[in-house]
């Protein structure tokens, strides 16, 4: 997804604007562009392309100036071509605008504008908003703070801009519905403004994490000028942030994908950490001892999210109605913010998000919060949106995830639900001590497992070999497998492109089996489960019409493993927390297909890290 900069101060604004854009460079994006101000006039430059070959390109000749913007542009509203980039600037020549989000009534402002006299050079509707700024200012004779404030009441949408000022040598920044934060340099001498805090490590450790819908006015040496919606003055809250210099460093690995898999004990240790004790025996998710009355009374919790976390959402169902009886649904945000959805003040509603910045999560959230539910946020991103948001809730812990495909960050997801699950269980009275005792002590184990099977690592790059040219792909599970066959067809489309599709293996006799032939690669988890005898039978059916079975099995199965082409010996655990183990090998599957296809597995083609878009 696009990504936003701006600098103003007494630094040559390019450098910075640049580290700014390297840092959004793991979203994904199709063109870029930067502005400054030299000897008072805009010195614009645009690509279409990728940022090397920009930076390449502006070497020798770089733009000059004290202040700027830049962008990265995942297109939206015009093609990806140099025109549709940003910056864009105003009719008059003397506003520029980056622009993150969308602008949902931009044809009716533009038809307005154009009534007016404007002109467009490009498609988008970040020109229409620059241009509407510039239109409500000389209407209206206010300061160019106050004209964004009023231009921004009667847009319709979720955004994030940074206006820039060429006359007064000043920066404006507002927000709706997506991350904006300032970085704020010694003195107030300089500001950064920017989609997060990835660009700010080594300039400075102040931060403002903007609320929604005020307008900031940023000039260097100047105090710092805030009117909220109502246009009244407000005082800044600057808070100190901790840089995650190593996050951004690929190290030893070749993709930030694979070193992301590769965290995850880490990751899932860090997920738990400080929040229960197997020796002792108790659990504690700080927003659910919070709530814990509402959610003891609670009729139903709701599960809300997208793509990768929508399958985490599913193994939460799983674990909260085995453990805790409490009725679980699961509901694709995108689809809930356009129902008319049946939840009430007696329902908990869980939203999960890594970026915790997804629009379609942040409007279902808006809905649920509109109808008195009780809002219960899992995200990764420290101070995103949606934990804002939220009455309640758990950071992951999981550290900033680079790679587009989401691989550590689903499984400290699925940490929390299992938490969850466990303390509304202990809540219950459902789980004796002695049982309590055991899960959280097997639950213990499990990085060291998710070590083990990174040990296959070449066994699966082997099995990703023989079937890398394949073009299809189908992924089978029971029970709580079934959302890791979900996820381990997501992983594999996205980065390979491999057309890939996860089924509850028994429903394939209802359709999908149809297209099992010998060209079909299909794989089934497994794992020595309540379920295990029925998966050796639909193996048994798909070796039947010669498909080739890749199994995920625990150790030393022998069954199975005479039945299927290949398999994976992963180690036993308790049913519970086979998603936690299951995923991997499925997630080094799809690193290796992707690779040996030639894929550009960090940057897939048309995804982005967080979609702040609908
Ligand atoms: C898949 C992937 C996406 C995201 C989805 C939701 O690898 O990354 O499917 O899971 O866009 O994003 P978040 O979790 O940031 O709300």
């Amino acid at each position: 997804m696009s990504g936003i900069i701006g600098y103003v101060g007494k630094k040559e604004a390019y450098p910075i604007l640049i580290h700014g854009l390297n840092c959004f460079e793991f979203r994904g994006y199709d063109s870029v562009g930067v502005v400054t101000v030299d000897k008072n006039e805009f010195e614009l430059r645009k690509f279409a392309g990728k940022l090397a070959e920009f930076k390449e390109k502006n070497e020798a000749n770089q733009p000059k100036g004290n202040i700027g913007l830049a962008h990265s542009r995942w297109a939206t509203h015009g093609m990806a071509d140099e025109n549709n980039a940003h910056p864009h600037v105003s009719y008059s020549g003397r506003l520029a605008i980056v622009h993150k989000g969308i602008v949902e009534n931009y044809s009716s402002l533009k038809e307005k504008l154009i009534k007016d006299g404007f002109e467009f050079k490009s498609d988008t509707d970040s020109e229409v908003l620059i241009n509407w700024i510039e239109h409500i200012q000389s209407k209206s004779q206010k300061s160019l703070q106050e004209s964004i404030q009023i231009a921004l009441n009667q847009v319709v949408g979720a955004y994030s801009i940074i206006v820039l000022d060429k006359e007064e040598n000043a920066l404006y920044a507002a927000r709706k519905g997506a991350q904006l934060v300032i970085g704020v340099g010694a003195e107030e001498e300089e500001f950064i403004i920017t989609t997060d805090t990835s660009p700010l490590g080594g300039y400075t450790s102040q931060v403002i994490y903007m609320e929604e819908e005020d307008v900031y006015r940023l000039a260097p040496g100047e105090k710092i000028n805030l009117l909220n919606l109502d246009n009244l003055q407000k005082s800044p809250v600057i808070e100190e942030f901790e840089e995650e210099l190593h996050a951004i460093e690929k190290g030893d690995f070749d993709h930030f994908m694979l070193k992301e898999i590769y965290e995850q004990p880490k990751a899932i240790i860090d997920s738990y950490r400080g929040r229960m004790s197997a020796v002792e025996g108790w659990i504690k998710l700080g927003g659910i001892t919070e709530y814990r009355n509402k959610l003891n009374k609670a009729k139903r919790i709701v599960f809300a999210a997208c793509g990768t976390s929508w399958h985490a959402s599913l193994v939460g169902k799983y674990l909260i109605e085995e453990l805790a009886g409490i009725q679980v649904s699961v509901e694709y945000a995108s689809e809930f913010r356009y129902r008319k959805p049946v939840i009430g003040n007696e329902d908990v509603f869980v939203a999960i998000s890594q970026s915790g910045e997804t629009a379609d999560t942040i409007a279902a959230i808006e809905l649920a919060k509109h109808k008195q539910a009780l809002i219960y946020g899992i995200c990764n991103s420290v101070g995103s949106t949606i934990s804002k948001m939220s009455h309640a809730g758990s950071y992951t812990h999981a550290g900033q995830e680079i790679g587009i495909a989401s691989t550590k960050a689903f499984t400290s997801q699925v940490v929390i639900l299992t938490l969850m699950a466990l303390q509304l269980a202990d809540y219950k009275g459902n789980l004796s001590k002695t049982q309590l005792n055991s899960i959280l002590y097997e639950l213990e184990q499990i990085p060291s497992k998710v070590e083990e099977i990174l040990k296959l690592d070449a066994e699966v790059k082997k099995i990703a070999k023989v079937y890398h040219q394949a073009n299809n792909f189908l992924f089978l599970g029971r029970g709580a497998n079934y959302p890791i066959a979900l996820e381990g067809a997501l992983k594999l489309k996205e980065i390979s492109y491999i057309h890939a599709e996860g089924y509850p293996a028994a429903e394939i006799k209802h359709g999908p089996i149809a297209l099992i032939d010998e060209n079909m690669p299909v794989v089934v988890l497994a794992t020595n489960d309540s379920a295990y005898d029925k998966i050796v039978s639909n193996i048994q059916e798909i070796k039947a019409r010669k498909g080739k079975v890749i199994a995920i099995v625990n150790k030393g199965d022998t069954v199975i493993k005479e039945i299927a082409d290949h398999s994976i010996e992963i180690p036993k655990t308790l049913e519970l927390f086979a998603p936690l183990l299951s995923v991997v090998p499925l997630q080094l599957l799809a690193y290796h297909i992707a690779v040996w296809r030639g894929a550009d597995v960090d940057s897939p083609r048309n995804l982005t890290k967080s979609v702040t878009v609908e």
